[in-house]
């Protein structure tokens, strides 16, 4: 199935063009074109992303990138360019994200992608697809995208035997540990589409911790990147930063507080210590905050794998950019002959290759989301 995907959920604007096949038992993806289109520094100023103007920059960049994904540099209908014209009809469904996110942002990427297929679906296109099928259109859970979003890599970062992801034998149950801007969720799968909820935060996302901290160091936004960057010149050892919901209380113990999240008191001890510490070395600052963070995610993933006898570990979403993360996953998961996922570094933050797999998964499961913008969905 060859998938057009979009995204743009948030300050990113990024299409893809995939080809899906093999079913649940085999899946393989291969990404033909992959673009994104980054707006980072026109919300730069305002130390955040600015909703309506994140949806005039998705508007403007949509049609230029779909354009660039079939070679062409004015991209309108109908197509006259009879080889672009056969590449657009040998797409079988479009697929674009409908949630969780910013709303105005969201709809920017709907609307498009509604009038792309309605455009597809009439006019001489038609006449080129083979037995003149109709282009279909998938809403896609942007959660369930970064989930996926391991699946765009054929292999295992860390193993003992060597599993083939497509075949997906032998890696469940699998802890999830999906770390965003939005979000912190720790799941339990069964299989690619079952899983339960074990925990997630009770405030602020991993992600938007590192960006409010690195507000607090003057650093410039999205704060994740810079505190890293900043981190490696520091010592990780050097502020005891508070490790938030590790103690465990023995009634909690086996209840669902054992895989919450909380991440506001440690940005507010890194206010206070800034505060009552104002020549601090900002370096050691941002590298004991970022190995406060790992050590909170690190512990209480792997409290998972032991208590559920985890296969493997998958670690998405943006926060998985994150080089200390990433390395401490890959280390313990290792020592535990436990197999750990990571998607490439440039499948962690927001892009539409991953829109396309969670598209491609949800057709297979007859799973359909409505089309219209849902900020607040989840997993
Ligand atoms: O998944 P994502 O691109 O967007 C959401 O769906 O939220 O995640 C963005 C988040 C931001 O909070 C950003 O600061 C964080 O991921 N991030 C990082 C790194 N790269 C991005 N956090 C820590 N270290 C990084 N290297
Ligand atoms: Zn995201």
């Amino acid at each position: 199935m060859k998938i057009l995907a979009i995204e743009t959920s948030c300050d990113e604007t990024s299409l893809a063009l995939l080809d899906a096949k093999g079913g649940l038992k085999n899946l393989t993806f291969s990404v033909e074109k992959h673009l994104i289109s980054s707006q980072i520094k026109l919300h730069r100023p305002f130390g955040g992303v600015v909703p309506n103007l994140a949806k005039r920059e998705h508007t403007k960049n949509l049609p230029l990138l779909c354009g660039k994904i079939f070679g062409i540099s004015n991209f309108k209908f109908p197509i006259s360019n009879k080889k672009t014209a056969s590449k657009f009809s040998q797409i079988d469904a479009i697929a674009v994200t409908v949630g969780p996110g910013l709303e105005p942002a969201l709809w920017a990427g709907i609307t498009f992608a509604k009038e792309l297929q309605r455009k597809m679906n009439s006019g001489p296109l038609t006449s080129l697809r083979a037995n003149k099928r109709q282009v279909a259109l998938f809403g896609v859970n942007h959660m369930e995208a970064h989930l996926y979003s391991f699946l765009l890599q054929q292999k295992t970062v860390s193993s003992n035997d060597k599993v083939q992801i497509s075949n997906l034998k032998g890696i469940f149950p699998m802890i999830a540990l999906v770390v965003s801007g939005g979000h912190t969720i720790l799941l339990k799968m069964d299989s690619l589409i079952k899983w339960k909820k074990l925990g997630e935060t009770r405030d602020d996302a991993a992600g938007e911790a590192f960006d409010k901290v690195a507000r607090m160091l003057k650093l410039p936004y999205p704060g994740g990147p810079e505190i890293a960057k900043l981190a490696l010149k520091g010592n990780e050892n050097a502020i005891n930063f508070p490790r938030p919901m590790l103690k465990i209380p023995s009634e909690a113990k086996g209840s669902q507080n054992n895989y919450e999240f909380s991440f506001s008191g440690l940005k507010t001890s890194v206010l206070y210590y800034l505060r009552d510490n104002p020549r601090a070395k900002k370096a050691d600052v941002a590298a004991s905050f970022q190995k406060a963070v790992v050590d909170v995610l690190s512990i209480k993933t792997m409290r998972s794998v032991k208590e559920y006898r985890a296969k493997s570990v998958v670690l998405c979403g943006g926060v998985a950019a994150n080089k200390a993360l990433r390395a401490n996953l890959e280390q313990i998961t290792n020592n535990l002959s436990v197999n750990f996922f990571v998607p490439p570094f440039e499948y962690n933050t927001d892009n539409a290759a991953m829109i396309g797999v969670a598209a491609y998964i949800n057709y297979l499961r007859k799973r359909n989301y409505p089309l219209q913008a849902d900020a607040n969905l989840n997993l």
